[in-house]
């Protein structure tokens, strides 16, 4: 496995700039994320560094080495495509061991079965390798498109939404599944989504992408809890972080120049404290139930127990996680509400 480096790297298609100034470094054996809305850029990342794309500014360096010019088959790279193609003609076994009968490689039919049936093994469908490809679930399908870039034991992988056309379970089991492998292979993986339970659930790093620039990089914890400006803060959270104009809650602005107090939803409390709000919305989840509050001509969403008694159109009294809320500036940037400047 190896590290993989974009060096203030931008990519425009005609006047679209698709990835701008974007600089970071994946370290050999992490999983890191970017996570961003279609048309982020997310995809032209990836194509960037299997060099699918040449930037048209900028270095890459896999390993140490540059590679910023050389062919996609010199950087022994693995891609998982969103939209996975088997080849529907051929066994499982057959289009897992595909990629390692290319002529250049000159692998023996003994080690290929070898590699094709250990992949396999890690993704549960050793029983399926007499398979037709069309005779396969989609969760199958998408195993073995994973299990294609596996076997090729490649420095890296970069994977490009690989569950998003799965349904809500199977994302789940492949997501846990995805990452219990990684860990076990100490692989080296750029994956990208625009779904932020697969970002915090899977990365080591998450990179928030938006308009092809890189906003923040960091473990899932900090990004939630210290995004340095909205549209971090927005990225993360469900239900999405409160955004309340500053003058609704003067009492509690530490300093000058705050515009927005960003609270999230499981840091309202109801039930007592100094503010009153009125319910105006119960949407029950299970454990949790959301609760949409009016509030000094705001709204604000509060996560609470599913057990909670609540009625619409009740008053009710509430208090803040006050050491969690965050504080923005009229550009939208975090203002550090320790600083009384
Ligand atoms: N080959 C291309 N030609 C023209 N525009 C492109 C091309 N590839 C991507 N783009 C544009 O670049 C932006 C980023 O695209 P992409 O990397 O595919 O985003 P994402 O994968 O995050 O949805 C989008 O505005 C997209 O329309
Ligand atoms: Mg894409």
């Amino acid at each position: 496995m190896a590290e993989l480096r974009f060096e203030t790297v931008s990519k425009s298609f005609g006047r679209i700039r698709a990835v701008r100034e974007l600089e970071f470094t994946l370290a050999d054996g992490e999983f890191l994320v970017l996570l961003g809305p279609t048309g982020a850029g997310k995809t032209t990342t990836l194509r960037l560094a299997a060099g699918l794309e040449t930037p048209d500014t900028g270095r890459l360096f896999i390993g140490g080495e540059e590679v910023t010019h050389r062919p996609p088959a010199a950087r022994d790279v693995a891609f998982v495509f969103q939209t996975f193609s088997l080849y529907p003609h051929l066994n499982v076994r057959d289009n897992l061991a595909f990629p390692l009968r290319a002529p250049a490689r000159r692998m023996a039919e003994g080690e290929i079965r070898k590699r094709v049936e250990v992949v396999a093994e890690l993704l549960g469908i050793s029983g399926k390798l007499a398979n037709r490809a069309t005779q396969l679930s989609g969760g199958e399908m998408q195993r073995v498109a994973i299990g294609r870039a596996l076997v090729r034991q490649p420095r890296l992988f970069l994977m490009d939404e690989p569950l998003s056309s799965l349904d809500a379970k199977l994302r789940e089991t492949l997501r846990i599944e995805l990452k219990r492998i990684q860990r076990d292979l100490g692989a080296t993986i750029l994956y990208v989504t625009h779904d932020q339970i697969e970002a915090t659930t899977m990365a080591d790093r998450i990179g928030v992408l938006e308009a092809g620039e890189l906003l923040q990089l960091g473990p899932p914890r900090e990004i939630y809890d210290r995004p340095r400006d909205v549209r971090v803060a927005r990225r993360l959270g469900s239900p999405a972080i409160n955004l309340l104009p500053a003058d609704r809650m003067a009492e509690l602005v530490p300093r000058a120049g705050v515009a927005k107090i960003g609270i999230r939803p499981e840091d309202i409390r109801l039930g007592r404290g100094a503010f009153d709000a009125r319910v105006r919305q119960i949407e029950p989840l299970g454990a949790d139930t959301v609760v949409l509050l009016d509030f000094r001509d705001a709204r604000l969403h509060a996560l609470c127990s599913g057990r909670n008694g609540l009625r619409t159109g009740q008053e009710v009294a509430f208090d803040l996680a006050r050491e969690r809320l965050l504080f923005f500036d009229a550009r939208g940037r975090l203002v550090d509400s320790t600083d009384t400047g």
